[in-house]
């Protein structure tokens, strides 16, 4: 990944702004891809104005090159409770290690991806942007936290990062790309997240078996006419419907008028009230952000001495589990419009979803698998948007607004023939059908083994009829599963992986790949542990080396999460 390139100088200020030279790296952490595609745009930007430019993913950069770096742009998210993302964990590891190198004023600038919603915002831009400037690096601009709906504030950030690259270098050259795959994955359609496609539901089915606790929904939806194309691994962006009742008494409860028109920012369309705050708005997440701005709006209502009060965790605690319909009925909002109210609302985020069909065997559609989740809290049954939404008002025939998020990340090997060990308890199998698809469709010779679990096994096995068709056709060469409660001890997938050590050992010696696709906090977390113990008892080693074995697979890319 080196760079070998002119360095600059001859223009470069000599008090507070760092030199500035043509090379520029370009680093990206990554979970669900928002930060490796605007790494990409970011990129594009930098050659138009002759900057010679390595793009890479974090996971993928070797770190004793960072010395060698001129001007280091990081964009990353975060995950979960303020954790780097997959491919992001190394490169953070190292940075803050003792063997981190003194950067010596080196350029950098770091845009954070990040959600209000969560107590730890952007917590890994932070960090790195910290961890730089202790390390001796200059800011080129100022980091930007940027919230779910990043557009906007990412374009502000490339843009400041430009004009100081841009200020302080000498004329342009002509550009030289040195760059990863990570390059890779041009749009090839019109339709993206910020302009969706209008997808037509062919099919929604419920996967689960009378007497079950749960309902999960198989959606098959037409992408024909739409330029749209993905691979085995992908996920499809869908933009949701807040639950019908939940718009009303909320509009009830604030004494707005549903018929109200409210203009829609950054168009020049206007919807009624009750559109709006079904299709545009987020109504079921408080940030600290909005309560900060209600309270201006009504301030004799109480909400400020909620900011005040007990600090931090006071306000954290309220905002926890509860919704816009919540924050109306707790707090006083006579007086209060729908047209200085409604702007302050993030719009609403679009859904990820594992894509789980492959394109090759269903050509012009995307299947989904989507869990109905509801739950109780705070006195109120909670409905997920988007599950909801699938589950109740996507009958075939209408219509939905998708996008294609395209995931690095979660790959089937180049080569066919390499082994593939698949992990996927609940609707974290959807990738697996799509993969198995892919195989079945190109004939791969690689050898695959699928672990599976759900609650029952009567009610619950969840696509069941394809992977006996698949274990019968050698597609699925082996096939365990783990129904956690038929039997009066639970049992789940890592059970399974534990009983099979040898061979799944085996298997891993000989190359194999591991997915693991679902639940983050427990299963997935669970799952690792189980493929350390593996390693220690199977092949003898240590804790560390285990450790060790592992990051090395997911930097040969044989380990990939999913997970959420
Ligand atoms: P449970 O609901 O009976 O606890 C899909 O949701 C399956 O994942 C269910 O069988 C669920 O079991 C199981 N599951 C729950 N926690 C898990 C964990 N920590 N590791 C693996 N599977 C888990």
């Amino acid at each position: 990944l080196s760079t070998v390139g002119a360095q600059a100088g001859a223009a470069a200020p000599s008090t507070s702004a760092p030199a500035v030279s043509k090379e520029v790296t370009v680093l990206f952490g990554s979970q669900t891809g928002n930060s490796h595609k605007l790494a990409k745009k970011l990129t594009g930007k930098l050659q138009d104005q002759g900057f010679q430019v390595t793009l890479s993913s974090m996971i993928d950069f070797k770190p004793n090159t960072l010395k060698k770096v001129q001007n280091l742009l990081i964009l990353v998210s975060t995950h979960g409770e303020g954790d780097p993302p997959d491919n992001a964990i190394s490169f953070y590891e190292f940075l803050f290690s003792k063997r981190a190198p003194q950067l010596e004023g080196m350029p950098f600038s770091v845009l954070a991806l990040g959600d209000t919603s969560y107590e730890f915002f952007c917590k890994t831009g932070k960090d790195f942007d910290q961890r730089l400037e202790e390390l001796g690096g200059k800011r080129l601009a100022p980091r930007v936290d940027c919230d779910v709906d990043y557009d906007e504030q990412a374009e502000m950030w490339i843009a400041d990062v430009l004009a100081s690259l841009g200020q302080a270098s000498v004329a342009a050259q002509a550009p030289t790309l040195v760059s990863t795959s990570a390059v890779h994955g041009g749009e090839s359609s019109e339709y993206s997240r910020s302009h969706p496609f209008q997808a037509a539901v062919l099919e929604n089915l419920n996967l689960n078996g009378r007497g079950s606790d749960r309902e999960t929904r198989h959606l098959e939806i037409s992408l024909e006419n739409s330029g749209l194309q993905y691979e085995a691994g992908d996920s499809l962006g869908v933009y949701p419907q807040n639950y019908p009742r939940l718009v009303d008494d909320l509009i009830e409860t604030m004494g707005w008028n549903p018929d109200e028109l409210v203009a829609i920012p950054k168009s020049t369309e206007e919807l009624s009230l009750k559109e709006a705050l079904t299709s545009r708005y987020e109504i079921t997440v408080l940030t600290k952000p909005l309560i900060e701005q209600a309270a201006e709006l009504a301030p004799g209502n109480g909400l400020k001495a909620l900011l005040a009060a007990g600090g931090e965790q006071e306000l954290r605690e309220y905002l926890k589990g509860r919704d816009l319909l919540d924050l109306a009925r707790d707090y006083e909002w006579k007086g209060v419009t729908a047209s200085s109210f409604v702007p302050l609302l993030r719009k609403i985020p679009p859904r990820l979803y594992s894509i789980a069909s492959s394109p090759k065997a269903y050509p012009g559609e995307v299947h989904l698998t989507i869990r109905k989740v509801h739950y109780e809290t705070h006195g109120r049954v909670r409905y997920g948007v988007c599950s909801t939404y699938a589950s109740e008002r996507l009958e075939p025939g209408k219509t939905l607004p998708v996008f294609v998020q395209d995931n690095p990340n979660f790959k089937l090997p180049s080569n066919p023939g390499t082994p593939i060990i698949m992990i996927g308890p609940g609707t974290g199998v959807a990738p697996f059908r799509a993969f198995l698809g892919e195989r079945e469709e190109i004939g791969a010779e690689g050898k695959t083994w699928l672990f599976y679990g759900d609650q029952h096994f009567s009610s619950d096995f969840l696509y069941q009829v394809e992977w006996q068709r698949w274990l019968k056709e050698g597609v699925l060469t082996r096939m365990d599963v783990a129904f956690s409660r038929d039997t009066e001890q639970k049992i789940y997938v890592q059970h399974r992986m534990l009983e099979k050590s040898k061979e799944l050992y085996q298997w891993l010696e000989e190359g194999a790949a591991v997915y693991v696709c679902g639940d983050e906090k427990k299963m997935a977390h669970d799952v690792q542990a189980a493929l350390i113990a593996i390693l220690k008892q199977e092949g003898g080693l240590s804790e560390e080396d285990a450790a060790a074995y592992l990051t090395k697979m997911q930097q040969e890319k044989r380990y990939q999460r999913d997970v959420y």
